[in-house]
């Protein structure tokens, strides 16, 4: 299994171009299963999460094409997906147990052919992550949901029925199986406290090309007109807010300056806040994010995840390294997954003082130095944060189950060290595992 060495001390800087969103792309190619013309999506990431979703796409029937392409000079890709004629409408244990987002295909499926059977993921290294809110806003919608065997067996008689359905909780996952669930029902519904990330937005915006009527795109309240049928399009991925949000705290935390280029600050309001308030210079321009923190002395921050607008839980494992050499304390809040302080106790061998409080709360204790460990994490952003802190200590660290960081960082070493980070990839021993 390959590790990821890094020799810490070096300021970063230069320029990093940030690729598509895999947690946009995941949800858009499953809406590609509503319609039986070809979607085309560019600027895709090209990660381990991307081909999984893929693999599982071409079990259920689909044709997938991919091309190379350019975004700003920079090498993506372009995937066209189409579903004409379904061979499968099963999602079955080995897809979804390596990859949750495999879920996705839940909606599109019960709406198009009125049928799908969803092995239930389990609960992963970050919490339970249950999937009640998908499953009774789709009998609202009048599926009938059994769960047998491990498998969800989701069976609608005819279209689903648009309806009025109020999320129980904030739920990314379940806005957006709902809204192309809804996409292709009869009547119109309504989704209230639905999730506002920007990868909803992206969703909905493809839909809308497919010919969908959703309004209320970037709100709590989403309103669906259904409609008989659907059709191809043509789509670029927005920018992966957390890919930037990760290497703006690669700048910070190595007193460096990079620019993200094709960063979106909208996206990214409360982290780039953080980083000011810490004593960050940000500069915004109209294609990128300039993050320099040359000469800078960091202050502690206490910061709480939320979901968005708020503080991104993809970014507080990130953001917790930072704090570790930064003046003062500060109390770190999660408040969206029970169990995503996993990376605190690999932090600790690497010298960091964070005191953990029940499943919510850390509070981080600015040290002057850190050390190199050998480290291993259980999930993606975890992983990141490992990295982060292996840039700034003293001597080797070596990170290991790099296959988190293949899911959802693209080029990771090649991104690094072409803003002169000492990083390289080598072949493991397992000895780790
Ligand atoms: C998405 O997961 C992202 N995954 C996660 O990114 C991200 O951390 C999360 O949203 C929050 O922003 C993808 O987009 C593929 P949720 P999702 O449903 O949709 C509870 C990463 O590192 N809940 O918004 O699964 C749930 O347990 C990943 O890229 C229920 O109780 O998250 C959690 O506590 C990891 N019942 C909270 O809601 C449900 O039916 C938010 O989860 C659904 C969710």
């Amino acid at each position: 299994m390959d590790k990821i060495k890094i020799r810490g001390g070096k300021p970063l800087e230069g320029k990093i171009f940030i690729s598509g969103a895999k947690n946009a792309a995941l949800p858009l190619i499953c809406a590609s299963l509503l319609t039986d013309e070809t979607v085309t999506l560019t600027n895709m990431p090209m990660l381990s999460d991307i081909k999984a979703m893929n693999a599982l796409l071409q079990q259920l029937g689909t044709k997938i094409n991919d091309f190379d392409d350019f975004v700003d000079g920079h090498a993506t890709k372009t995937y066209s997906y189409r579903t004409k004629d379904i061979e499968s409408l099963t999602a079955p244990y080995d897809y979804v147990r390596k990859m949750r987002a495999s879920y996705y295909v839940l909606g599109p499926l019960l709406a198009r052919f009125g049928k799908c059977e969803l092995s239930l993921p389990g609960g992963c290294a970050i919490g339970a992550r249950p999937m009640d809110i998908h499953l009774s806003s789709l009998e609202k919608m009048g599926a009938k949901i059994e769960i047998k065997n491990g498998y969800i067996y989701a069976q609608s008689d005819g279209r689903l029925k648009g309806t009025h359905i109020l999320f129980s909780g904030v739920s990314v996952g379940a806005t957006c199986n709902l809204l192309m669930a809804a996409v292709l029902a009869e009547g119109t519904t309504v989704l209230e406290n639905a999730a506002k990330e920007p990868e909803i937005g992206d969703l909905a915006k493809l839909l809308n090309a497919m010919g969908a009527k959703i309004q209320g795109i970037g709100t709590s309240i989403l309103t669906i007109e259904g409609v008989d049928k659907l059709h191809g399009a043509v789509h670029k991925i927005i920018a992966d807010r957390i890919e930037a949000g990760s290497y703006a705290v690669a700048a910070a935390i190595t007193r460096g300056k990079i620019e993200l280029i094709n960063a979106k600050s909208e996206t990214l309001r409360q982290p780039l806040q953080v980083l000011k308030d810490m004593g960050v210079h940000i500069v915004e321009t109209p294609n990128s994010i300039i993050v320099d923190a040359k000469g800078c002395n960091l202050v502690g921050k206490d910061i709480m995840t939320e979901p968005f607008p708020g503080f991104p839980t993809d970014l507080q494992a990130q953001f917790m390294a930072l704090m570790l050499t930064a003046d003062g304390a500060s109390m770190v809040t999660e408040t969206i997954f029970e169990n995503r302080f996993m990376h605190v106790p690999e932090l600790l061998r690497m010298g960091a003082n964070i005191n953990v409080h029940g499943h919510a709360s850390a509070i981080v204790r600015g040290v002057k130095k850190l050390s190199g460990a050998p480290v291993m994490a259980t999930d993606l952003r975890a992983s990141f944060a490992l990295v982060l802190a292996g840039l700034i200590a003293e001597g080797e660290t070596v990170v290991n189950r790099v296959y988190h960081l293949d899911r959802g960082y693209e080029k990771l070493e090649e991104k690094l060290k072409g803003v002169g980070a000492d990083i390289e990839r080598v072949k493991g021993d397992d000895n780790y595992e």
